[in-house]
């Protein structure tokens, strides 16, 4: 039975395309489109929101691929294929409809998913995309109400009056039952049906009632056979019944039923009809579970050739089927994608003692066969965190310091000995801070190697400087013998100190080679006494093993001869040496100056004589 216009049978009415007997496509409007976007993460993608009352609901994929369609509702209960299950193909109740679920197995089909439902839907529903390969598209269309038409249906009260349940002729329902009105136009109500009986299984249909005011009824009419329903079954063996019409008692004139009494009517009379055996067909059945639980797996079907006989179903040889093409008995089929994420290793301890730090785990994606495979082969959504923040309470500064150092700074009587002492965050930092909460611990201490005995040593002073600046020479040191008491030092002579090894006071050192260096004699006597003589002297380059050497710096050569004596030689003028006679330069002549008379008498001409020689 289609729904609507059943109640019109015989009117010559049709039903259009928003389902109103006798409508004018007015009071619906097509929704459609094509889900095309290229998309590149393997999970579900959104391609179409369904709003509520929707009817007509056709989404189909364009060609065959190996992504899956799926559907949830807006609450977010995952009707078909959610939670990565592939369900089977078949019938879904959502959204207060039926969605059929198609997902044609033929290896030859071309032909693509599918969800198709009637409708209407009372509430939102989501369908979506898991994406395995790139996406062939997806061609979407569903009916809405138009404005007017949901317009027209609000105020529309419950008409008054008895209406007829109609039953039709091929089907007998036993069992019916009203379950609400769906919809009301001008004239017509809509009422839904819970058919049951010889319908199997029981469904929903709706069927159209025109509003009829009740009838007069009186014995103007009566029931009379017309005909018989068409036969239940077109071979095998079906039914058919008698079927009364309501006419005129008198002129046989065919009126309409209300006019009768519908309790008078009689009860239709069954005639077994079409026996001849039906033509052998296929019987496909259920697909088995797919061999892999996830992963490309495989599923079987059984396929036989049956015919039907009189009551019977008879499997009969495969060859009385050859005139139709058998159906595929084997299909791939995917559960789900094997790909998973596991979690292989514990958290590892906090990275911090103290304070916040970070623990980590190792998180992988593991394929079917159990491989490693990369990240991106599972969903990322869905990714337990492999990091993660640990809280170990706050840090602490603290005081560290070392042992006391063994080392008392005096040999004997009272000294001092040392710690290091620092302020640190507990374990992390391993910068000194500037200082900790509590008091700085001390870092030295008083120590006492027991009192010291009058004991004598040897001490010594630094070395002197060298006595060569360059090649060999020898240093110096003072070394006295002391004694040490609780007093002090007292210096003590030599002696008092012998038993022990006196340290050295003099050493051999060379700050460094000399190399070549000028070497000179004393200067010569001068070749004058005076009025400018010269004098000489010789000069040599020597090595440091004393040999004649040419590397001397010729710039810094000594003069090997110099002027001496310039002075003038006058004799200078003593008073006490003078010529008491004018003739003096006769006693010169005379060589008389060596009498000593003379040489007082004429003391200037005498000595000028002999330094002139
Ligand atoms: C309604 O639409 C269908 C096709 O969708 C068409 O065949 C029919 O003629 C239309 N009816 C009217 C009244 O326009
Ligand atoms: C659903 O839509 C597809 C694609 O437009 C079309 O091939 C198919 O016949 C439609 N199915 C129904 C039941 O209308
Ligand atoms: C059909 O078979 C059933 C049992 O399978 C039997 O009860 C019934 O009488 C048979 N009807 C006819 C018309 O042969």
């Amino acid at each position: 039975i289609s729904p609507g216009c059943d109640a019109y049978l015989g009117s010559g009415k049709v039903m259009d395309k928003c389902g109103v007997c006798g409508g004018d496509n007015t009071t619906c409007r097509l929704v459609s489109g094509v889900f095309q976007h290229s998309l590149n993460k393997i999970g579900y993608h959104k391609i179409v929101e369904i709003p509520a009352g929707a009817t007509k609901i056709n989404v189909t994929e364009m060609v065959k691929s190996r992504n899956y369609l799926a559907l949830r509702s807006r609450s977010g209960r995952s009707i078909i294929n959610g939670n990565w299950v592939i369900d089977r193909p078949g019938k879904y109740e959502a959204g207060g409809t039926m969605f059929t679920y198609r997902r044609p197995n033929e290896i030859r089909s071309t032909t693509g998913e599918s969800f198709l439902a009637e409708g209407p839907t009372n509430e939102i529903l989501d369908i979506f995309m898991i994406f395995q390969q790139p996406n062939p598209g997806v061609h979407y269309e569903y009916l809405l109400p138009s404005q007017r038409a949901t317009d027209q249906q609000q105020p529309n009260p419950r008409p008054e009056g008895s209406f007829q349940c109609l039953t039709f002729s091929m089907f007998r329902y036993e069992f019916f039952s009203v379950t609400g009105t769906t919809s009301i136009s001008s004239n017509n109500f809509f009422y839904r049906f819970l058919h049951s009986g010889r319908m199997y299984p029981p469904h929903f249909s709706d069927i159209q009632v025109p509003v009829v005011q009740p009838p007069r009824r009186d014995k103007e009419y009566m029931w009379k056979m017309s005909g018989t329903t068409e036969c239940s079954a077109s071979c095998g063996k079906g039914f058919r019944y008698s079927t009364y019409n309501c006419v005129h008692r008198v002129n046989q004139v065919q009126v309409s039923n209300t006019l009768c009494d519908s309790s008078s009517r009689p009860s239709p009379e069954e005639e077994a009809c079409n026996l001849q055996p039906c033509p052998a067909f296929w019987d496909i059945g259920e697909w088995s579970e797919c061999s892999k639980t996830c992963g490309l797996g495989m599923q079987n079907r059984q396929v036989l050739c049956r015919q039907v006989y009189a009551n019977h179903t008879l499997n009969v040889h495969s060859s009385r089927c050859r005139h139709l093409e058998k159906p595929e008995t084997t299909s791939t089929c995917q559960l789900k994608i094997c790909s998973e994420w596991q979690i292989r290793s514990e958290w590892t301890a906090c990275s911090v003692p103290c304070g916040l730090g970070q623990r980590s785990r190792k998180v992988l994606c593991v394929s079917n066969v159990g491989d490693f495979v990369p990240d991106e082969e599972c969903n990322m959504n869905l990714r337990p965190s492999d990091v993660e923040n640990c809280d170990m309470g706050a840090c602490a500064k603290s005081w560290f310091y070392t042992e006391w150092g063994n080392r008392c700074s005096a040999e004997c009587g009272m000294g001092v000995r040392s710690r290091g002492v620092l302020c640190l965050i507990n374990h992390i930092s391993t910068l000194p801070l500037e200082g900790c909460d509590s008091e700085r611990p001390p870092d030295s201490q008083v120590c006492n190697n027991g009192p010291c005995e009058n004991r004598m040593e040897w001490f010594t002073g630094p070395w002197s400087q060298c006595s060569a600046e360059c090649g060999p020479g020898s240093q110096q040191r003072s070394v006295v013998c002391l004694v040490k008491s609780e007093e002090g030092f007292t210096v003590m002579p030599p002696y008092e100190c012998s038993s022990l090894d006196r340290p050295l006071s003099q050493q051999s050192c060379n700050l460094k080679a000399c190399r070549a260096k000028w070497y000179h004699t004393d200067w010569s006597a001068c070749s004058q006494t005076c009025e400018g003589g010269f004098r000489v002297r010789e000069v040599r380059c020597l090595s440091d093993t004393m040999m004649s050497s040419e590397e001397c710096d010729e710039q810094m050569r000594p003069k090997a001869k110099e002027n001496c004596n310039p002075r003038p030689c006058t004799p200078h003028i003593d008073e006490k040496c003078k010529d008491n006679y004018l003739n003096c330069n006769v006693v010169v002549q005379a060589r008389l100056c060596v009498y000593d008379y003379y040489k007082t008498t004429c003391c200037a001409s005498c000595s000028r004589m002999a330094s002139r020689r």
